[in-house]
């Protein structure tokens, strides 16, 4: 990360520094007004799974990609939501989405599941493997083999049927749901201009993993609200580098920016004119409601998507991007090393291991209710959030149903 950003911070990122200066000056934490309790069903309930299917997954732009992940003339698919998508970038430069699945008699077109991370295909087409029916990278249907024995059936109605899907800030977003399109410069609430003064476009993936815990997917989200366990959870790994449950928070519509305060905000304190002078002080980090997250270390991004494929499991995707100025080789051995500390030990035998020992205790009725306290307000917020999207009170922004609420 050495080129130094020259645009100002955005004033909603200067306000959350100030924030941080002041609890840093000041020793007081910023928290919520009152504990909490949550209900263990909402991590068990069958019923409740389903109702965030319905409302949530399928309704709300998701994060499939990163922008890097799928370049101009190649494709992506994407099936973490639970159907098969695949994501597209024809010559105009625009991502699209559709489902993977042929006009002709439903083949997938772009072969996903293996035990490897999905990565972009480069083509020109769109080439069913079944029958060989060929689109372009935009959906339209180019070629059928034997066309003539389709009487009657109109080329023109057998086109890819699209998703709405759009980018912003570095992030390629999809519905799962065929509908109108909406933009996800709105959805993001301003975050935005966050992602894009962290310099979210230029990075590039080095390493994605793709695996399926025996947890509920919001065990994990709540996770990732707190800085309260990083002193005990993570006691031999991060936390000798961070302070103490000192986090600062800022909303944009349900989504959320935090920075995380370092140790080195106690210790040396500066205004930071760029990201790596940011990213010494505390870890930036988003939660783009539901279920993404970005998470700014010190040289390196982790892009998090939590999906729900059951009720007690999560599909962790986590993708690590790098500034493209350390991507050479003789970086390889570096990232490597990253890369296993924060996955394997940090994240998986820290947080994931915690969020599945959990989800065995509410499962088994040894728990029936969860007990959060003020350090925690951002896991009740999360819920609630959910609570309402279910109920049809909280809609995402961006779409067309932007103005009935939120
Ligand atoms: S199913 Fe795709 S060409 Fe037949
Ligand atoms: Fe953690």
């Amino acid at each position: 990360m050495n080129q130094p950003s020259t645009a100002p911070l955005p004033a909603t990122l200067a306000d959350l520094v100030h924030r941080l200066d002041r609890a840093r000056l000041t020793g007081e934490r910023e928290m919520g007004n009152e504990a909490g309790t949550l209900p263990a069903s909402r991590y068990t309930d069958p019923q409740y799974w389903q109702h965030e299917q319905t409302s949530l997954f399928a309704q709300w732009p998701v994060v499939a990609a990163h922008s890097s992940e799928v370049p101009v003339g190649s494709v992506l698919p994407f099936d973490a939501l639970g159907v098969p998508i695949v994501v597209t970038r024809a010559d105009d430069g625009r991502a699209r989405a559709f489902f993977n699945a042929c006009r002709h008699r439903g083949m997938a077109l772009v072969a996903s599941g293996g035990a490897e991370p999905t990565r972009a295909k480069t083509c020109k087409a769109l080439v069913c493997p079944y029958h060989a029916w060929a689109y372009e990278l935009d959906g339209r249907l180019r070629h059928r083999l034997h066309a003539e024995t389709f009487d009657g059936i109109d080329p023109a109605t057998l086109n890819l049927v699209e998703l709405p899907c759009d980018e912003a800030g570095g992030l390629i977003f999809v519905k799962r749901t065929p509908g109108p399109a909406f933009s996800a410069a709105d959805f993001l609430h301003g975050l935005d201009a966050h992602l894009l003064w962290l310099r979210l476009p230029q990075m590039t993936v080095f390493r994605k993993v793709d695996r399926v815990y025996r947890a509920n997917w919001k065990l994990t989200v709540d996770a990732f609200l707190e800085g309260y366990h990083i002193r005990v959870l993570h006691r031999d790994t991060i936390y000798p580098f961070f302070a103490d449950a000192y986090t600062v928070n800022m909303h944009a519509g349900p989504h959320q920016d935090s920075l995380v305060a370092r140790r080195a905000a106690f210790d040396a304190f500066a205004p930071p004119g760029d990201r790596d002078a940011l990213c010494r002080l505390a870890t930036p980090t988003q939660l783009l409601f539901p279920n993404t997250f970005l998470i700014w270390h010190p040289d390196y991004v982790s892009l998090i998507g939590m999906f729900s494929p059951a009720a007690d499991e999560v599909r962790w995707v986590h993708t690590m991007l790098i500034p493209p100025e350390r991507s050479g080789e003789d970086w390889t051995p570096h990232w490597e090393k990253t890369f296993a500390l924060i996955e394997q030990t940090v994240f998986q035998q820290e947080d994931i291991a915690t969020a599945v020992a959990i989800q065995r205790g509410l499962s088994s009725g040894a728990a029936t209710a969860l007990q959060l306290g003020r350090l925690e307000h951002e896991v009740l917020r999360f819920h609630r959030n959910v609570d309402a999207a279910i109920a049809g009170k909280l809609v995402p922004a961006g779409g067309e149903r932007d103005r009935l609420s939120f």
